[in-house]
């Protein structure tokens, strides 16, 4: 348990249009949150097409690439950069499966969405990939260093 709590990882997360445009910001920033994993970073975010294909680079020849790329620039997004210990892993048990009808009840695509291409959130698949996207998301000096202070008794 130790050594994993050691396991410091940063991974993307997103909001995509249909989460805030349905309202769900703050009860999705919460699962985050009450989990107790630490906020890096956030922003309100219009996403240009050119950022959205980057992002999603690796999907380029699926069918639904043109629709995803269209879907995520359709309005704001909200971008965080979280961190905590096997965080990775951890938010995408939070997120529930892609299809949000095979997502787990307790899960956010489970409670919050039924379909694929409106799946309210993102989460990195990989520490690498959560790298990579924390660093295509967010500029230099948009992230904020800081520690959560947890009370003792919790250490
Ligand atoms: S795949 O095919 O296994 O690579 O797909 P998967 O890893 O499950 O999903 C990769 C991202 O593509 C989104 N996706 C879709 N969007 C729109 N329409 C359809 N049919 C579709 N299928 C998959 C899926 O939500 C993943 O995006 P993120 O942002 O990572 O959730």
């Amino acid at each position: 348990l130790k050594a994993s709590m050691e396991d410091v990882q940063q991974t993307y997360i997103m909001i995509k249009p249909d989460g805030v445009q349905r309202g769900l910001v703050g009860e999705i920033i919460s699962r985050f949150e009450h989990k107790g994993f630490t906020l890096k970073g956030l922003k309100l975010f219009q996403c240009p097409t050119e950022l959205a294909e980057e992002h999603y680079r690796d999907l380029k020849s699926k069918s639904f690439f043109p629709k995803l790329v269209k879907y995520i620039t359709s309005g704001p997004v909200v971008c965080m950069a979280w961190e905590g210990p096997g965080i990775v892993a951890a938010a995408r048990k939070l997120i529930g499966a892609t299809n949000p009808l095979q997502a787990e009840p307790g899960t956010i695509r489970g409670d919050l969405a039924i379909q694929v291409g409106r799946n309210v959130v993102h989460g990195s698949d990989s520490q690498e990939n959560g790298q990579r996207e924390v660093a295509l998301w967010f500029k230099d000096g948009e992230l904020c260093e800081w520690t959560q202070e947890i009370t003792p008794w919790l250490r």
